[in-house]
């Protein structure tokens, strides 16, 4: 049968770099991708697509935009130019990587919301929403702070408090305030759109979609259905309407209503594959049209409900011929030594920095590959185990096997294989590359391809690894560095040797999904033109004949051992302690950036503008008073002359590494336009400016800044 396949994973919101998970996600979706697109439907090559896109829409980027005094559009095309060196860098092939803020989500997302509106599942209702009469725009709940109703804590958003977990509506908060301007929201009534999920025909479309086999995980089936109820009586109408300002899709025939985020992104999906097909030629339509295409979504286990309630719903009112054809995979969340990541405790992983220590993307792939499987369960990254899983099964058992035989082709036999085999070697090629079950002989591979197929990556690289075991088992049988000493005995040798690069190419193949770099290099170490799953095949000795009497090109070096030491200097290092003497003390983390443990420094901040660096306002100052803190242990209360007229006081977070009349008299740099804080010892008017290193445990010392003599209180430092 042929398949046509459209492949996704979810949409990132286009306000900040890829992290770990997003790769994690990408990766899981590239392996299975490129496992089919290896296989061949008749003489073609299986129709894949991949592609992404950025999610652009909603507040939060809106005003990150206004921050940087750019323009939406801008920002998120900023962003997006950040994306290619993650995804290359991982070897994670979309084919297209698009943006919901493209004319293509604006049609198809509009022309969706029209079928809905004409089959009567869109209504409005108005609602009081709380509106910042400062800034003139109504407020999402994580744009109100105020106090938690049930604890009292202060500066808790609108929706839970941090502090007791209690979760509320904002309209409970006590003192609330808008975070943009500070100002004392005001309610005011707004009309707003609605997806009518409460309309009997949702229910019961849904509850049979959800239970078609092979759509969705046999958990996720449970799932969703608790979330519908019985007959449907949990699911509430879905707002979709928010008001201007809003960096989104204009609702059509509804002045002033934006579609919220979450409707237009999913719409994304479909926006990224027509821009693909109209770049390539392919016909959008018949290719959604066709009974044999099918959609697969990867998406994370956090947004469900957007993916198994409101999308469905969408595309089966909205008659879109998607809809039937979609199954989606979810995946858990990635965990560091079984706990969510923490930045704070030291167990984030940038991916970036995983690239620049030049740690091989492959081995993280690899990896993520051996945890993985088909169901909905977080995947643990452990440090030692990555190292021990990497080295143990990539270099001791599968690059191993090209390195100890590679070479005595090219020295001994001018790089020809040889051009018959011995019949004890094909029968352990028989034996690495076939299986018995129950009495019938099965080739590895089949089932090695349906663990592929259904997503449970671990139980492929275990398969895959049971025949790099039994080759290595054959090599160290064979010894073909004894037989290399011993004249009479080259043929052996060259039957070895070509054996053993016989099943390093099986390996090669079946690995490649993963490795896609590696099975790049040895394909063309081998000469093979590309790796399709056919050439897995074992009946028949098709597997020996394509590689017997073939010259072969000179072994170079696949993969390095992992180093331990990597791991270390890979995790963010704790954030213990400041990095600059900052007004208050433990407030003066807030200014810590994260920093590479055993870096040499600690990474560079983003690249700014002058006028960034102009906006901090550093000026000489004279200390002309110094004095402990009573009730700290951290902190120096300064006295500072910064040629204002007046003087300053200021607490520095550096009493271990000072004497307050060390620093009497001595001049400094003060950041001189630094909000003034209030802090339990009294307000902190600025910053005094030091260094220090990243790793504070191992090298604590603390540094203030002194000018060259002549500068003078109040000068500008630029
Ligand atoms: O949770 C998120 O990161 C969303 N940006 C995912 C959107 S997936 C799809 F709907 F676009
Ligand atoms: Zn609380």
């Amino acid at each position: 049968m042929t398949r046509k396949l459209f492949v996704t994973t979810a949409l990132p919101y286009a306000n900040a770099a890829f992290h770990i998970g997003h790769i994690m996600e990408y990766i899981q979706a590239d392996i299975w991708v490129r496992f089919q697109r290896m296989q061949r439907d008749g003489a073609a090559g299986r129709e894949v697509h991949f592609v992404g896109a950025d999610d652009t829409h909603g507040t939060p980027i809106m005003i990150a935009a206004e921050k940087e005094g750019i323009t939406p559009q801008q920002f998120v095309a900023n962003i997006a130019a950040g994306r290619a060196q993650y995804l290359d860098g991982f070897h994670i092939a979309f084919d297209n990587w698009y943006s919901t803020d493209s004319p293509e989500n604006v049609d198809l997302s509009q022309s969706i919301y029209r079928k809905l509106r004409d089959t009567g599942l869109i209504v409005t209702k108005t609602v009081d929403r709380f509106f910042d009469p400062v800034k003139g725009m109504f407020l999402a709940d994580r744009n109100i702070k105020g106090e938690c109703p049930k604890c009292g804590a202060k500066n808790q958003y609108g929706d839970n408090c941090e502090v007791c977990g209690a979760a509320y509506q904002p309209t409970d908060l006590v003192n609330p305030f808008s975070v943009f301007t500070n100002a004392t929201p005001v309610m005011k009534p707004s009309e707003q759109y609605f997806f009518k999920l409460s309309d009997p025909r949702c229910f019961e479309f849904l509850k049979d979609w959800l239970n078609t086999p092979g759509r969705l995980q046999p958990e996720m089936v449970n799932k969703v259905s608790e979330w519908l109820g019985e007959a449907g009586e949990k699911l509430a109408d879905w707002d979709i309407s928010r008001d201007a300002p809003y960096f989104g899709i204009p609702i059509p025939d509804a002045p002033g209503k934006f579609f919220y985020v979450w409707m237009d992104a999913p719409v994304g999906y479909l926006a990224s594959l027509k821009n693909y097909c109209d770049k390539k030629g392919i016909d959008f339509d018949a290719f959604l049209n066709d009974p044999t295409t099918e959609q697969i979504h990867f998406i994370g286990k956090d947004i469900v409900s957007f993916h198994l309630l409101f999308w469905p719903a969408m595309l089966k009112f909205a008659n879109h011929p998607v809809i039937d054809k979609l199954k989606v995979n979810v995946h858990g969340f990635l965990t560091v030594n079984n706990e969510k990541m923490s930045k704070s405790r030291g167990t984030g992983i940038s991916p970036l920095r995983y690239l620049d220590l030049g740690m091989n993307p492959e081995w993280l792939r690899y990896y993520i590959a051996f945890k993985l499987n088909s169901k909905v369960e977080d995947l643990d990254f452990n440090g030692e185990d990555f190292v021990a899983r990497v080295n143990s099964d990539l270099i001791g058992k599968y690059v191993n096997i090209a390195s100890r035989c590679a070479g005595f082709i090219a020295k001994r036999f001018d790089g020809k294989l040889a051009s018959t085999l011995s019949e004890g070697a094909q029968s352990w090629i028989n034996r690495a590359l076939t299986v018995d079950v129950n009495g019938v002989i099965v080739e590895r591979q089949a089932s090695i391809a349906a663990h592929f197929e259904n997503r449970e990556f671990g139980k492929a690289l275990r398969e895959i690894m049971e025949i790099a075991d039994i080759t290595n088992q054959y090599v160290d049988e064979n010894k073909p560095w004894i037989l290399a000493k011993d004249v009479e005995k080259t043929a052996e040798l060259h039957d070895v040797c070509t054996t053993a690069l016989i099943l390093f190419r099986q390996l090669t193949i079946l690995l490649s999904p993963v490795l896609p770099g590696v099975a790049k290099n040895v394909a063309s170490f081998l000469n093979d033109a590309e790796f399709t799953w056919a050439d897995t095949q074992v009946f028949g000795d098709a597997v020996s004949n394509s590689m017997l009497g073939r010259t072969i090109g000179a072994y170079s070096h696949l993969m390095t051992r992992m180093d331990a030491k990597m791991i270390e200097a890979l995790f963010d290092a704790p954030q213990t302690a400041a990095t600059i003497a900052a007004p208050a003390g433990d407030a003066a983390n807030d200014a810590a950036a994260p920093a590479a443990a055993a870096a040499a420094i600690e990474e560079l901040a983003p690249e700014i503008k002058i006028d960034d660096f102009l906006k901090v306002d550093l000026r000489i100052a004279k200390i002309v008073n110094c004095e402990l803190v009573d009730g700290s242990d951290k902190l120096l209360r300064l006295t500072l002359d910064a040629g204002e007229g007046r003087l300053r006081n200021v607490f520095s977070g550096i009493r271990s590494a000072y004497q307050p009349e060390e620093l009497i008299g001595k001049l400094t740099v003060l950041v001189a336009n630094l909000a003034p804080r209030k802090m339990k010892f009294g307000i902190s008017e600025g910053m005094v400016m030091a260094a220090s290193a990243a790793d504070e445990k191992a090298n604590p010392g603390i540094y203030i800044l002194n000018p060259w003599p002549g500068a003078e209180p109040g000068m500008r430092i630029r």
